[in-house]
């Protein structure tokens, strides 16, 4: 199974949109993740579809993972869609039919992700697991970037990687060079970091030292 570490966009200097995105992109990292979020779904409110459309022009061949913290995604795939997202992540707690909703993102040409959050009980996902490429674990309460990772979410990553083998399990909150190997220990193999690569000077080097942790923990 392949590793992926992915820079989350959340934590760029947004004065320096450009060059934190070619920054990212010259790292290393394996794709950008980028947050949208409504002020309904989570206490925050972030990017809209621009912002992929911007990704796509600054740097088109860095894959996009768009990780939709909405209540209502199903009113906006098509939007992210057109813009450039590649990957589209659903929350599972969002209100609309998910099982009708990951066919649409299949059809518009997306990858299909669904996202649990921290308090969701994962045997919750088990109807979604064959219609899913992806699951994201949040691994801290969605809606803000720097907080600590909950470790009592590892045992969802488990349970996920026990039932579907070849499946991507991405986390995402408070990834480190500390808790990203932990992550991968659980089965997951996709990791974001948004603080800790944007707050490297030099993220080239961080994300080179997570790939050689990571390399320890294959099995
Ligand atoms: C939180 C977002 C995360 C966030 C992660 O709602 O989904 O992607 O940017 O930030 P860090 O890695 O700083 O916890
Ligand atoms: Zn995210």
């Amino acid at each position: 199974m392949n590793f992926q570490i992915l820079p989350s966009l959340l934590a760029a200097d947004l004065g320096r949109l450009a060059d934190e995105l070619k920054r990212a992109e010259a790292s290393g990292a394996d794709a950008i993740h980028i947050d949208i979020m409504d002020p309904h779904f989570v206490p925050n409110m972030s990017f809209g579809p621009s912002i992929v459309d911007f990704c796509r022009r600054t740097c088109p061949g860095f894959y996009r993972h768009v990780h939709l913290m909405l209540s209502r995604p199903d009113l906006y795939l098509e939007k992210f869609a057109a813009a450039g997202a590649q990957t589209i992540q659903v929350h599972i707690e969002s209100d609309c039919d998910l099982h009708v909703e990951l066919r649409r993102i299949r059809a518009l040409g997306a990858k299909p992700a669904l996202v649990i959050n921290p308090e969701t009980p994962v045997e919750i996902l088990a109807p979604y697991l064959g219609e899913a490429e992806e699951v994201l674990v949040m691994t801290v309460h969605p809606g803000y970037g720097g907080q600590k990772f909950i470790a009592e979410c590892l045992p969802k990553i488990t349970w996920l990687r026990e039932r579907c083998p070849g499946l991507d399990i991405m986390i995402d909150g408070g990834g480190n060079a500390e808790t990203i190997p932990l992550c991968a220990k659980a089965g997951a193999n996709q990791f974001v970091a948004g603080s800790y690569l944007f707050g490297q000077s030099d993220m080239r080097a961080a994300v080179a030292d997570l790939r050689a942790k990571l390399r320890c923990c294959k099995a």
